[in-house]
């Protein structure tokens, strides 16, 4: 289907999509990123967009424009995004959580520039936990059938390890793709599983990331709740 004859599945519906990649600041000018570029994310805003969706979608530190007629707020942190997240999650019929979010934080944050001084070694940066979005989201359903959707990256046994991390993190749907020989980060294109809570398993060939996020849309419409007047 192209963008001109989308389906129009997703009427009445509320849906929330984080993309991007979260920062975590060291001090007023340094943090700890990732090189999510946002694309999927962005692609998924507009495919739901398209097909009759009002959006929200949770940026993180995305490098691309706005898309029409989508809500977007914008995020820093994981601990932002959460925030964001728990907030939006309360009245949508289906979260994506596409972002890459910072496992770990620094713990302390300097609140002036970190200075090195003759003689001295650097000071080891201390690492805790972020909280877990998307197991938060999906063990605590804000709306009973609200459908909860992942991402992971992964290497080696893939798709082992995306059922492993689907049953882990409690989602309805995990988006699994093979990192590695052809790169994803930043590439217009992308190739992964969908795979189902309900041991579904939708392959979706390599191709345009509007691609992957209406098969992704088509896999979520199915199993959203029937739509309230
Ligand atoms: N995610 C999240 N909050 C986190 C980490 C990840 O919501 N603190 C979400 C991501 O947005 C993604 C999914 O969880 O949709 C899987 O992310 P991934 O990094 O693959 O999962 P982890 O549990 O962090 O596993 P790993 O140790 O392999 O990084
Ligand atoms: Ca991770």
């Amino acid at each position: 289907l192209g963008r001109g004859d989308a389906p129009r599945d997703l009427v009445g519906r509320h849906v929330v999509v984080s993309a991007g990649g979260t920062r975590e600041p060291l001090d007023p000018v340094r943090f700890l990123g990732n090189r999510s570029s946002g694309k999927q994310g962005y692609a998924l805003a507009r495919t739901a967009a398209a097909r009759g969706a009002r959006v929200t979608l949770l940026s993180a530190n995305a490098d691309l424009p706005d898309p029409a007629g989508v809500d977007v707020v914008h995020v820093g942190t994981a601990v932002q995004l959460r925030e964001a997240a728990l907030k939006a999650a309360a009245d949508a019929d289906a979260v994506v959580m596409a972002a890459a979010v910072a496992d770990f934080r620094p713990e302390a944050y300097a609140t002036g520039k970190i200075k090195k001084k003759d003689g001295e070694e650097p000071a080891p940066i201390v690492l805790v936990r972020n909280p877990d979005i998307l197991a938060e989201l999906s063990a605590d359903r804000a709306r009973p059938g609200q459908v909860v959707v992942g991402f992971a990256a992964e290497t080696d046994d893939v798709l082992a390890n995306g059922r492993a991390k689907l049953a882990r993190k409690g989602c309805d749907l995990l988006v699994v793709n093979e990192v590695g020989e052809r790169k994803t980060f930043g590439s217009e294109e992308n190739e992964a599983v969908i795979l189902g809570a309900d041991g579904h398993e939708t392959p979706v060939p390599y191709g345009p990331k509007e691609a992957l996020a209406d098969r992704i849309w088509d896999e979520a419409a199915r199993r959203l709740a029937p739509a309230t007047a």
